[in-house]
């Protein structure tokens, strides 16, 4: 089904895990797609997966890769439909060992590297009456201990979401955010830096919480990302949807 036949769609972080199935599934319905990364290698295997993936090595927490991306993808192929920032930073951070550095970067990545991509794709999104869609995460709304940073991040993600919405309605801009739950990517040992052993200690204790007894697929909370996307939603906007085996309901 080509339901994104000349769209244009903007994934960051598509190198890996999430960004990197919804990178996908947009290719395989039609869409073009710029995919972002830090590592040029991981995202030279994505883009050799389909010919209509892009990818450019640009990092989230830099200000001034968000108009380099922007302009790429304009440069690319003339539009932009769907911006997608998916790209994530967090930690398993004790008060006690909060870190200036650590915080600021997490934010960069999670609240200020969105903004610049949505501000400077806003002209091109006004012109395809396109949309946002921001990833958050089951923290962003219920607490955890040791994720106070990250959830904080996520929260002002939804809340930029929500307030974006109402913002850009009258271009006929939608905004929506994925509240994702814990999903079978390398995001325990990449981004929140744990070691494989921590890793599966949290993995078995997530488990533990979840009402569907299992963690999601990356495919799974692509299927949503997609979905909202899709031009068959156009009355959905501000709406953060959980994605998690119901763990926000637990
Ligand atoms: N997996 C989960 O359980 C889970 C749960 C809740 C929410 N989420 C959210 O889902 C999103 C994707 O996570 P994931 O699980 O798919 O992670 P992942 O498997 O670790 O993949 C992360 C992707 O983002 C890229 N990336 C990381 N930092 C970046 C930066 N500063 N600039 C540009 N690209 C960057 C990575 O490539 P490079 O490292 O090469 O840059 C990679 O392509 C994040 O926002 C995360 O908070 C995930």
């Amino acid at each position: 089904m080509k339901t994104f036949e000349d769209k244009v769609v903007i994934v960051t972080g598509g190198s890996a895990g999430i960004g990197r199935a919804a990178a996908l599934q947009f290719a395989a319905m039609g869409a073009r797609v710029l995919i972002t990364g830090r590592r040029a290698e991981r995202l030279d295997k994505v883009s050799a997966a389909h010919p209509n993936i892009e990818a450019l090595v640009a990092d989230t927490s830099n200000p001034q890769d968000a108009s380099v991306t922007i302009r790429k993808a304009f440069q690319l192929w003339g539009r932009i439909d769907v911006l997608v920032n998916n790209a994530g930073a967090g930690a398993i951070m004790p008060l006690a060992q909060a870190d200036a550095e650590r915080v600021k970067e997490i934010f960069a990545v999670n609240v200020v590297g969105p903004t610049l991509l949505a501000k400077e794709a806003l002209p091109y999104l006004t012109e395809t009456k396109g949309t946002i869609i921001n990833i958050s995460s089951t923290f962003g709304s219920k607490a955890g201990a040791m994720l106070s940073h990250y959830g904080a991040s996520k929260a002002a993600l939804e809340y930029m979401t929500r307030a974006w919405a109402l913002e850009l309605a009258p271009m006929g801009i939608r905004v929506n955010a994925i509240a994702v739950g814990p999903t079978e990517t390398e995001a325990l040992t990449e981004m929140m830096g744990l070691s494989k052993e921590d890793a599966e200690a949290v993995k078995h204790h997530e488990i533990q919480q979840i009402p569907l007894k299992r963690r999601g697929t990356p495919e799974e909370v692509a299927h949503w990302i997609v979905s909202f996307a899709s031009t068959d939603n156009t009355w959905v906007t501000g709406q953060v949807l959980g994605v998690d085996g119901g763990l926000a309901i637990a």
